[in-house]
């Protein structure tokens, strides 16, 4: 099985957390996308979707999904969302593909964050994959010099802007041992927009793809 097949296992499995006349919400990425061709099959079951990224609202405008506005909505039943790393825990790294600040946000409106994601994700530790922080340009050099401050090593993503306007910080080399205190702060650094811990607002529910099928935490 490749990983794309174990993504695409995830995203399948997630169409049974969906409400009938529920606003979807609706993360970013490669596992997403296949959850949105999905979900363009049974469009007229839901009410709409929230869209954490400008990527996934193209690709559900193109199937036809309503796409609502973030500021019209107050909350939501469910979050659909990959992670780029995720814990026993289920706390996650997030913001691989630069979308995390629209994600925080849509992930905060919803009660049931289900992650879905292929098992090269699963870790005991975030912190391989480098962390994600969107920065207001302004402030790249000083928030740099925080995270180095911090045990991390800062690299510009270069040729990246965000759907804010932002720039983003991939930081290398932190083991994060305590990632609540740590996602708190960062959060607190003059210029941060957000980080890419997601732990003080974990998944609800892992959906992951194996070589035997969706596993599901908890079961
Ligand atoms: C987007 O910014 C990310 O948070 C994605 O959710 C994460 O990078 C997972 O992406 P893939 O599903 O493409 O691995």
């Amino acid at each position: 099985m490749t990983s794309d097949e174990m993504k695409e296992a995830a995203a399948l499995a997630a169409l049974d957390c969906i409400p009938d006349g529920a606003i979807v919400g609706v993360g970013t990425g490669s596992t997403v996308n296949f959850f949105i061709d999905a979900l363009g099959g049974m469009r007229s079951r839901i009410a709409g979707a929230l869209s954490s990224s400008r990527a996934s609202t193209e690709r559900m405008t193109r199937l036809g999904i309503t796409v609502l506005d973030l500021n019209s909505v107050e909350s939501i039943p469910v979050y659909v969302d990959g992670a780029d790393e995720v814990t026993p825990q289920l706390h996650m790294i997030k913001g691989g593909g630069g979308a995390l600040t629209g994600e925080k946000i849509v992930a905060a409106m919803s009660r049931t964050f289900v992650c879905i994601a292929d098992e090269g994700k699963k870790k005991e530790v975030l912190g391989a994959f480098p962390l994600p922080v969107e920065v207001i340009p302004l402030a790249r050099a000083h928030v740099a010099r925080e995270m180095v401050a911090l045990g991390g090593r800062p690299v510009l993503r270069e040729g990246f802007v965000s759907d804010y306007g932002n720039v983003i910080l991939d930081v290398h080399g932190l083991r994060i041992a305590d990632p609540v205190e740590l996602e708190g702060r960062i959060n607190q650094i003059a210029g941060v927009v957000t980080n890419g811990i997601f732990a003080r607002r974990p998944a609800d529910l892992l959906l992951l793809g194996t070589r035997t099928g969706v596993v599901r935490t908890p079961a």
